[in-house]
This record gives C-alpha cells, structure tokens and sequence, in this order.
C-alpha cells in the first residue's frame, strides 16, 4: 500500500498477523473471515449475491469457488436484484421464485438476510407494466393499495427470515434534492406521503424488523452529492417530524476514485463535510449501514499493483471514517469478486480493463482491498 503513516502500517501488520498472512503466497484458506474478524468489534460483514442470470457462474451461491468464498467472509446476504420488482413483479403478479432460491441458500448456511428493496424509486428501474399503469378515478387510493400490497405480500412471506428492510431505495433526486418524480408519486399525491406509508406498512407487517431508507449519496467532493446530501437530511428530518418509523440510513458507500488526485487529497477534501453530515443524522437518532460497498477505480492508474494499493488506501480511509460511528453495525459488500461485479459493466473505464472495486480479483484471489476491509475492521472502536 502506498502512502501509510506509521500508525497505519501498524494496523496493517497486526490485520496481516490475525489474518495468517505472511505474504501474497499464503493460501486463502489461512485467512480469518472479515464477518469473524468485524464481530470482534461488535460489527458484521455480509456481500450481496446473485441468482445468476444471465451467466450460471454468477449464481454466487451455485459457484462452488464463490459459495466457499462467502461461507469464509459472510454473515450477511442481500440479493443483488431478485427482490426488486422488475424481478419479482416482472408482470403485474408476483414471481419470488428467484429470490427464494436465495433465502432458502441464506436459510441453509444460517447467513442473516436483507431485504432489497420494497420500492427502488427511480422510474427507470420500474418493471415497464408499471410506467403504462392505469391509476384509475381515484389514482392516490389505487397506488396506496398497489404499494401497500407489495410491502404486506413480501413481509407476510418473508416473516422473520430477513431482518432488516431497505424499504425505500433513492427517493432523493440528486440533482435538486427533492424527492424524485415518477408516475407512482404522481398517481399518491405526494412523494413524502407516500414514503410514510411505506414505512409505516413495514412497519406494522414486519415489527421484528430493520427499517431503513438507502440512498447512494457519497463522501466525493464537487458533484451532485452535496445537493443530494441535503435533500436526503431533509427528508430524515421529515421522518422524524412526522413520527415515520425509519430506524436507520442505509448508506450505500459505491466510493468513487473519480478525480487526478492523491488519495490523501480525497479524503481530505471529504472527510469533513462527510463527518458533519452524519454528525446530523446519528444527532435525529438513526442508526447507520453500509448496504453497498464497492470502489470505483475510475481514475486509478492501468497498472494493477498501483491501482490495488490506491482503492485499498481509499477504502481504508473511507472505512475509517464509518467505523468511528458507533451507530454503524452492518456492512455489505456489493458483490465479492471483481468479474461479476456491476461496476463494469455500469461505469467502465476509459482502458476497458475490469473494475478492481471488490475484495476478490477474477480468480478470486484476495486483493489488497480485503486486506485493507480486515484492518479497517480490526481498527474499529468496539460497539
Ligand atoms: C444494480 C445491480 O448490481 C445490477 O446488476 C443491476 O443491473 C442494476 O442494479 N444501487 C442499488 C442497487 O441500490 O440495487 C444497484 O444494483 C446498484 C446501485
């Protein structure tokens, strides 16, 4: 890794020690799992998976060199897509076959399982049915009734097997701030109210449970974020006046390696504004996650040792920062293994060569990032 201070180096050192590491040669199976790793500090570690289309080997669960991976690292699972409604309501009905495919895999190796998403907002992830939908005379009452059904229908099947719920997923348009506009919210009325009712359905179908608000607003500097940070403060502070039952702000935490400068010059431009933003939402009482991590390596350099020191640098600064916050206790990967990962195909990079955002590089050899994951997590303060 490049640019450590000492204190760093020492981290370091003792994460490679418990890790059984004595240098890149050492088998993976010598590793410590990062979930056994994060539990020490009262922390938990989980990625999401995949059902497996388009390709069989990205069934995670299904891959044997993926599933022995997950079974070391993984507490927690999420389906990476299988809940949402293009999968589960792909026509008007219900299909859960996919995603049960996955809770009944979470139910077998006794991995504790998140719920993504009861409504991922965006009109441009909504299955198409939806953006033609006839609301009828009375449009509010017919969108209530269509949303307050998905949310009893899966809480009703689901029971206690998942324990925590991403119940509304970006519903803050980051370019102004305010919550997005989409043929639902107009049908409802009003976006406010009708996130309120979600929650509260949740709520009163699923009480064991989590209930969070997830959103993708990030610590980088000179974007959209910083308007989408205050729009998503706003509407924290509206749940909170409103007495809506939200329990905690999933933060997605897809970091961007996205400017031509050291990663020192990053987090330093990032770290305070970042701090006073979550200084104000654990002040209202919300509980913290990281539901989505991954790096971007954009602007990282084509050489993969170079850019593998920079992304694990960056996500250790990053980790840093969350894990001061002992209001943050779950942290989820997005995906453990670079050829599958999103990102590729999502935000390529200029050279076209793989993203390098996840802990586990093509041939699922453990990268410097999960290196950097296990001394972040053995750094943390313990909760
Ligand atoms: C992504 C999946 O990883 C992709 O496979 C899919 O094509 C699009 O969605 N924020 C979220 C996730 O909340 O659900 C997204 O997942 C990534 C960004």
């Amino acid at each position: 890794m490049t640019g450590l201070t000492r204190r760093e180096m020492l981290a370091a050192g003792a994460a490679a020690a418990a890790l059984g590491m004595s240098g890149s040669a050492t088998a993976q199976h010598e590793f410590a799992g990062l979930n056994d790793i994060a539990m020490r500090k009262g922390l938990r570690f989980g990625s999401a998976v995949a059902w497996g289309q388009p390709n069989a080997d990205r069934a995670s669960f299904a891959n044997p060199a993926y599933a022995a991976l997950l079974e070391r690292d993984c507490g927690l699972l999420v389906p990476e897509n299988e809940l949402k409604w293009q999968w589960t309501r792909h026509t008007q009905g219900y299909n859960f076959a996919q995603f049960d495919a996955i809770a009944d895999y979470a139910a077998s190796k006794a991995y504790k399982l998140r719920g993504h998403t009861l409504f991922w907002a965006p009109q441009k992830w909504f299955p198409e049915w939806l953006v033609s939908h006839d609301f009828g005379a009375q449009p509010a009452k017919a969108a209530e009734a269509l949303l307050a059904d998905h949310v009893r229908t899966v809480c009703k099947r689901y029971g206690t097997k998942i324990y925590s719920y991403d119940v509304v997923n970006e519903a803050v348009e980051p370019s102004t701030g305010a919550l997005r506009d989409t043929v639902v919210t107009r049908a409802f009325g009003s976006g406010e109210a009708m996130l309120d009712m979600m929650f509260h359905t949740a709520k009163a179908e699923a009480p064991h449970a989590e209930l969070v608000y997830n959103d993708y607003m990030s610590w980088e500097r000179g974007t959209e974020d910083e308007t989408h940070i205050t729009g998503v403060l706003k509407l924290l502070e509206g749940f909170r006046k409103r007495g809506t039952p939200v329990d905690t702000l999933g933060i997605q935490s897809h970091i961007r390696l996205l400017k031509d400068l050291p990663v020192a010059a990053i987090v330093k431009e990032s770290e305070g504004p970042w701090r006073k933003f979550l200084d104000e939402v654990t002040a209202m009482g919300y509980k913290l996650a990281i539901t989505e991590f991954d790096v971007n390596d954009k602007k990282a350099p084509t050489d993969i040792a170079a850019r593998d020191a920079m992304v694990a640098d960056y996500a250790k600064a990053y980790l840093d920062v969350m894990f001061s916050y002992k209001q943050l206790k779950d942290v989820l990967a997005w995906g453990m293994v670079d050829k599958y990962s999103w990102l590729t195909g999502f935000d390529p990079r200029a050279d076209k060569t793989m993203i390098r955002g996840c802990p586990y590089d093509a041939e699922f050899k453990a990268k410097p990032l999960r290196e950097a994951m296990a001394s972040a997590f053995l750094g943390a303060p313990a909760r």
